[in-house]
């Protein structure tokens, strides 16, 4: 029996404290923090992110527009949008939701946000910043990952902590934040030899490799804490479920995060937080 991290809990009591501390923003700034979500095509995936994005600024009281275009957009208009945009006093963040059509180049639309309305964390300036320990903007998912394991009295420092995945997204910012919390952290990924020897040795597994139930309990110490960021679904069941074959795996670990429920909460919860940021560092300029 492990501990299950419970991350919609989190997210809500979190989403709670902003609520009340965005409440008292009209009086003191004159408006409340504004957040644009850009969503290209009709990636049932993504919709439902974006959907799950505008519901959680209503509950913390943050304005979202969500600007919905055809997959057929040309990467220009898609820029052009963005400069005004990041030209508009009144937008605090701006969220383009990926993966974006083929045609369109996302690290140059990612680049095209202004580094101070990047609410995701992934302009260029913000991940050198990452890299560097400087201030910055953090990407939500990893930053969730963090408080998650905060929160559940998980100790980071010194211990072996294995990451599978690579992407932009998760997999290296999540590591460097482990980094930071000072693991020893080891990024394994498609390419790794003998991928079971590797995750056997983590006390901390983080799971980003969008494979449903791609883990299983041979790969996992006993007694690890399991983080899984994964969301697919079942290909039998069609349920919505992790990278990690979580009924296996719960004997197993300490503690680990269901899905739904875990980190994808933690990641929209996040988002809020940034783009409260955002928000702040403007008016407090
Ligand atoms: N697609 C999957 N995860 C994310 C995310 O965190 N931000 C954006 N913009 N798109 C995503």
């Amino acid at each position: 029996m492990s501990y299950i991290i419970n991350g919609k809990e989190l997210a809500l009591s979190l989403k709670q404290e902003m609520a009340a501390n965005v409440a008292t923003f009209t009086e003191k700034y004159g408006r409340v923090p504004h957040l644009v979500v850009i969503l290209v095509g009709e990636d049932p995936g993504s919709v439902s992110y974006v959907t799950g994005k505008a519901k959680a600024s209503e509950e913390v009281g943050i304005k979202n527009t969500t600007i919905r275009k055809e997959a057929t957009i040309s990467e220009e208009e898609l820029l052009g949008i963005i400069a005004d945009l990041n030209a508009d006093d009144s937008v605090d963040g701006i969220l383009v939701q990926l993966p974006l059509p083929k045609h369109i180049d996302s690290d140059k639309v990612i680049a095209a946000i202004s580094a101070e309305k990047d609410v995701d964390g992934f302009h260029p300036m913000n991940v050198a910043n990452l890299w560097l320990k400087q201030p910055c903007t953090l990407p939500c998912t990893p930053k969730g990952i963090i408080k998650l394991l905060k929160r559940a009295n998980v100790e980071i420092a010194g211990k072996d902590v294995v990451v599978i995945g690579r992407s932009n997204i998760v997999g290296l910012p999540v590591s460097k934040l482990l980094l930071n919390e000072n693991a020893t952290v080891t990024i394994a990924h498609s390419r790794t030899k003998d991928l079971a020897e590797v995750t056997r040795r983590a006390d901390i597994l983080v799971v980003a490799i969008g494979r449903p139930k791609f883990v299983t309990a041979d790969m996992v110490k006993e007694g690890a804490v399991v983080i899984d960021v994964g969301v697919n679904r079942d290909p039998e069941t069609k349920k919505l479920c992790g990278d990690v074959d979580f009924a296996a795996i719960e004997p197993k670990a300490s503690a680990i995060t269901p899905v739904p429920g875990g980190v994808g909460p933690m990641t929209i919860c996040c988002l809020m937080e940034n783009t409260i940021e955002c928000f702040l560092r403007k008016m407090e300029k």
